[in-house]
């Protein structure tokens, strides 16, 4: 997809309180255009590339807003002498006249194409070492490469682009909700551990040993605060910790746009969260968004497999449990038999085009979330009847019911039909990944932007271990009243709320438990006693007796929000000093060791010394 973003000029965006030092620049190389003809002009940056034409030298400039073309002939002796010993990234000034090319000299892919400075002073801030890479051929390098020389990385028009972006994105967010009356309140990183269902990053207190700080998985617990506090509505542009596995769109450090209002309702936030949304992506891609479609977690999960479907793609799984109680292939009949299985197909038109080798690396790729087999059917001519389909298991199926799959499937020829039977969750999850996949190898989508709300989430999924754990956190409100929950846990949904954008899980949030008795039937469904309630999360017991308002909010995850409207493949992309895949920083070496005397006053002994 092509992503158009919208980055604002900032000289005329904004009028610019402070004037450049014009002992430095006069102008931004990347700003300058043929209305600067003939005037003079000071500039100030980084050698991009250094050619010599024959006599004449041409040095490519940079600075942040772009790069202009400066020219030194001989004429300027000793500054042409200088501008022969520049090589890239050394960092200089030079004043000269600005002037148009000549017509087969114009560079329209430039935004400074048609113009170019003639040098007549040149002055050398600062050498640089060759570059670990060439900055526009950084694919070839790796990302561990980019990562531990990340300020060399970020010299990159893209990304560049990609930061300021960012900023103007979150300057966007902060005035919406400014607007909207919200306060911006700062809560604290050393605290105790809040709970999001990832593992706490510790800080060990010197002042008293052997106890820790948990950093915060999010300000869950402070906003709450915030609102029996009376501040009514806040908002954060918050630093979140988790020590989770990482992923292509999650860092163990992030940053949430954090939100919570008192007095509210789910619509009011759902509205509120939507309109933002809406102007980001006018204000900063010129798009137009309509309003976003809503649907419950179990309608999701029945119709995408999945509590984020990516409803670019206009794919469903069709359940067909009802066709197959009677047949003999036990592979179906079973699951269609059993309560908490279900049976279902996913067409997929064209995908008659795959091969033995292709299906069978679905087959692989669907059996890590449980599957124990991808059966399926290719539809080559639906007019021939059962003898136009192939398939090694109609002969499973029988002629009939293989006919009435394809009726309710309404196939066509060149298209591919899968099968999933299993539990509930495994053919889900198996043919929702498989759904995403198989659209992005065949690029079958249909749009490039589409957002939804997910509602109805139950209160609680079960572990591995059968224990019960929240599907969001544990201070979100069920939609029913504490004997209901009591009763039946398992059944109960809650009043969170999250908002998918192409797939991806972008917000989420909810209404809180505002009474203090519910908030204990929460924890106690949850296996929290009394004892570790109270040394847990007393503070917050204690705070909901003390006149609590009904509350609730969400928050974003802003570096997803960024990945995804520049079009990038990674939050790493969008984040200025990222951490890799297992958690460790590149460029400074984080985490490190420290030396004993400090493990001494933290009242600490490691199992593990680095070697
Ligand atoms: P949740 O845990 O759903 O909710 O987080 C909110 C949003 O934060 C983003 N996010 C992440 N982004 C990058 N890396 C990560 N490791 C990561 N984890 C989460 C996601 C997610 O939707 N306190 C609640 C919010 C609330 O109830 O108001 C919370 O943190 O985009
Ligand atoms: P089998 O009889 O096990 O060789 O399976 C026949 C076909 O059904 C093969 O294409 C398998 O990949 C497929 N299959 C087996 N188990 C399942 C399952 N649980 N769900 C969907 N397809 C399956």
């Amino acid at each position: 997809m092509k992503v158009n973003l919208m980055l604002l000029n900032l000289k005329q965006q904004h009028n610019l309180i402070i004037e450049m030092n014009d002992m430095f620049r006069t102008s931004y190389c990347g700003l300058l255009t043929s209305e600067h003809v003939g005037e003079e002009v000071t500039l100030s940056g980084w050698v991009d590339r250094r050619r010599d034409h024959g006599g004449v030298i041409f040095i490519d400039l940079r600075d942040r807003e772009g790069i202009a073309q400066v020219v030194f002939d001989p004429d300027a002796e000793q500054h042409f002498q200088l501008a022969d010993s520049l090589r890239s990234e050394y960092v200089i000034k030079v004043t000269g006249t600005v002037r148009k090319r000549s017509t087969e000299t114009i560079n329209s892919n430039m935004r400074t194409g048609e113009i170019e400075i003639y040098g007549t002073f040149l002055e050398v801030y600062n050498t640089a070492l060759t570059p670990p890479f060439q900055l526009d051929n950084h694919v070839s390098v790796g990302e561990d490469v980019r990562l531990k020389y990340r300020y060399m990385d970020l010299r990159r028009s893209e990304m560049q682009k990609n930061l300021r972006f960012r900023s103007e994105v979150t300057s966007t967010i902060r005035n919406y909700l400014a607007t909207n009356e919200f306060l911006d309140i700062e809560t604290p990183i050393m605290t105790r551990a809040t709970p999001e269902g990832a593992r706490d990053y510790l800080i060990p207190s010197r002042t008293h040993p052997g106890s820790f700080f948990a950093m915060p998985q999010s300000p869950q617990l402070f906003k709450q605060l915030l609102m029996i506090a009376g501040f009514d509505r806040y908002y954060q542009i918050a630093k979140c910790f988790r020590d989770e596995d990482l992923r292509a769109d999650r860092q163990p450090e992030f940053t949430q746009i954090d939100i919570e209002a008192s007095f509210i309702e789910e619509e009011d936030i759902l509205n509120l969260a939507e309109e933002m949304v809406k102007k980001v992506f006018k204000d900063h891609m010129d798009i137009n968004l309509s309003s976003f479609p809503r649907m419950t977690y179990d309608y999701a999960m029945d119709k995408y497999g999945s509590d984020k479907p990516d409803l670019r793609i206009p794919l469903e799984l069709v359940d067909i449990k009802d066709l197959l109680r009677d047949i003999e292939f036990k592979v179906f009949s079973g699951p269609a038999n059993d309560p908490e299985c279900r049976v279902s197909a996913l067409m997929v038109p064209g995908g008659g085009v795959l091969s033995r080798k292709q299906i069978d690396d679905y087959t692989k790729y669907v059996s890590n979330f449980g599957a124990k087999g991808l059966a399926w059917i290719k539809v080559n001519s639906i007019a021939d009847g059962i003898g136009g389909l192939q398939s090694p298991i109609i002969k499973f199926l029988g002629d009939e019911v293989t006919m009435e799959i394809m009726t309710r499937l309404g196939v066509s020829d060149g298209d591919i039909v899968f099968f999933g039977a299993d539990k509930y969750s495994i053919v889900s999850e198996s043919l929702g990944a498989l759904r995403s996949k198989l659209v992005e190898d065949l690029d079958l989508y249909t749009d490039d932007w589409c957002p939804m709300w997910v509602t109805d989430f139950p209160m609680f999924e079960k572990t591995d271990s059968g224990d019960l754990t929240p599907l969001h956190h544990p201070f979100t409100s069920p939609s029913c009243d504490s004997e209901c929950l009591k009763n039946d846990p398992e059944k109960a949904l809650s009043r969170a709320y999250d908002l998918v954008l192409n797939g991806v899980e972008l917000g989420g949030g909810s209404i809180r438990i505002s009474d203090q008795k519910i908030q204990s039937v929460v924890f106690d469904i949850l296996g929290i006693n009394e004892d570790e309630q109270k040394v847990k999360f007393g503070f917050l017991l204690d705070a909901l007796k003390q006149g609590a308002p009904p509350h609730g909010g969400i928050a974003f995850g802003l570096d997803r929000l960024i990945m995804l409207l520049t079009g990038s493949s990674s939050i790493r992309d969008v984040i200025a000093f990222p951490k890799t895949q297992s958690a460790a920083c590149l460029l400074t070496d984080a985490p490190g060791s420290v030396d004993n005397a400090q493990l001494t006053d933290l009242s600490i002994r490691t199992l593990h010394q680095k070697a």
